[in-house]
């Protein structure tokens, strides 16, 4: 039998591991924040494959430089240096205000390995080894990201998980204050909370945390997977929020949907890894590097971050007149709108006939994360949808 939306036996279908549930539709091409079906359909794609594609499908610039990269050079292991690779760690670190030091990877999950494994190793002589994340928190799918996460669901079937995690509620800080100990090595948070329904850390409860971290000898590492690369309105959403972290992570958004990860370290704490201590065959890779330099590039010269900002201020405001949307959590272009009952999914599935792409985050919380390249017309276009569809719920 043939699948219709894919023009392919539907056996094929049958022989990718179920791990998602994906509509049913395949796009075959993409511009700016157009995406376009097997059938020719326009949608405006107000996800950007998860906060990934920040400066838009198919984006000139950013394809040229994988091309002309793997027209020089695809790969030749970390036995040696590449220069995209050196050019994107001096990069990353001016955009940080410099002082870290940064290992490549290939993914949000891998980034945090890294993390945690630097954690370890800092506190390794210390008798430190215990992580405190967040209730909620989602750092990734690999055993320890995963044991780092804080979504029981998600643990279900996989025990034993990687022990030495606990979790606390986010912006409850006396429960920070008591869950650290002597044996803390670090705590991990989003800045914003992405997969467990975009929940902001607020700025009094990140600087609190920061000051109990240093002063009880505990690395404070943010992970901005998913709020990194100028989604909300800087590079890194620690920079409006007055903490400067001693471990990041960035991935997502870094090189416009190129497999990319990095976990940047204080240049005392990275210097812990030596060679044999960690690695990665494809990580730092040259293609990679390019195309993050090109995405980084293209953000900086079109000046996506303010427009982040500006934009994302206008689309909140306009969301939160919608009816059956009670809340608008987020920062820039990073939107969760909290809805009134459990009709996220419908809504989703109403807006891909009417050619919008959104997300259903949980039952109740449409996640929004547009390319960071979208016009204010493109904006009030989704908006218009959105109000339509939710008249009729
Ligand atoms: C905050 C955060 N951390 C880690 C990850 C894992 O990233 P990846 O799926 O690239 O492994 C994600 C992915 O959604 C994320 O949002």
């Amino acid at each position: 039998m043939t699948c219709d939306f894919l023009n392919c036996d539907c056996a094929a279908l049958n022989s990718i591991m179920p791990t998602y549930k994906r509509a049913p539709l395949a796009m075959v091409r993409g511009r700016g924040c157009l995406l376009y079906d097997t059938n020719g359909k326009e949608y405006l794609d107000l996800l950007a494959g998860v906060a990934v594609v920040s400066v838009g499908h198919a984006r000139e610039e950013v394809v040229c430089a994988i091309s002309e990269q793997a027209q020089q050079l695809i790969h030749t292991s970390n036995y040696f240096w590449n220069q995209p690779a050196c050019q994107l760690s001096q990069k990353l670190n001016k955009i940080s205000g410099n002082g870290y030091q940064v290992f490549f990877c290939n993914s949000g999950t891998e980034a945090t390995e890294c993390a945690i494994k630097l954690a370890r190793k800092w506190g390794s002589n210390k008798g430190k080894h215990k992580i405190i994340a967040a209730d909620r928190s989602f750092h990734g799918r690999t055993l320890a990201a995963l044991a780092a996460t804080g979504q029981p669901a998600k643990w279900e079937g996989f025990s034993p998980l990687p022990t030495g995690f606990t979790h606390c509620k986010i912006n409850d800080i006396d429960a920070w204050d008591a869950a650290i100990d002597d044996s803390t090595a670090a705590i991990l948070l989003e800045p914003i909370q992405g997969e467990g329904g975009i929940f902001p850390a607020s700025k009094e409860f990140l600087s609190k945390l920061h000051k109990i971290c240093s002063e009880r000898n505990v690395l404070f590492m943010l992970d901005e997977i998913q709020t990194g690369c100028g989604r909300t309105g800087s590079w890194w959403a620690w920079q409006q929020l007055g903490v400067r972290p001693d471990v990041f992570l960035s991935a997502k958004g870094l090189a416009n949907g190129i497999p990319i990860g990095a976990c940047l370290a204080r240049d005392k704490i990275a210097t812990l890894f030596q060679p044999g201590t960690h690695g990665s065959t494809f990580g730092g890779g040259p293609v990679a590097c390019a195309a993050a330099l090109a995405t980084l590039d293209v953000l900086e010269k079109n000046n996506y971050l303010t427009a982040a900002k500006v934009l994302g201020s206008y689309l909140q405001e306009a969301l939160l007149s919608l009816p059956k949307i009670i809340e608008v959590r987020g920062m820039g272009l990073m939107i969760g709108a909290q809805l009134d009952s459990d009709i996220s999914e419908k809504v989703t599935q109403l807006c891909f006939e009417k050619g919008l792409i959104v997300n259903h985050l949980t039952s109740s919380v449409i996640r929004i994360t547009p390319p960071l390249c979208i016009t204010q017309a493109q904006l009030d276009h989704a908006v218009r949808i959105l109000d339509s569809v939710l008249r009729t719920l």
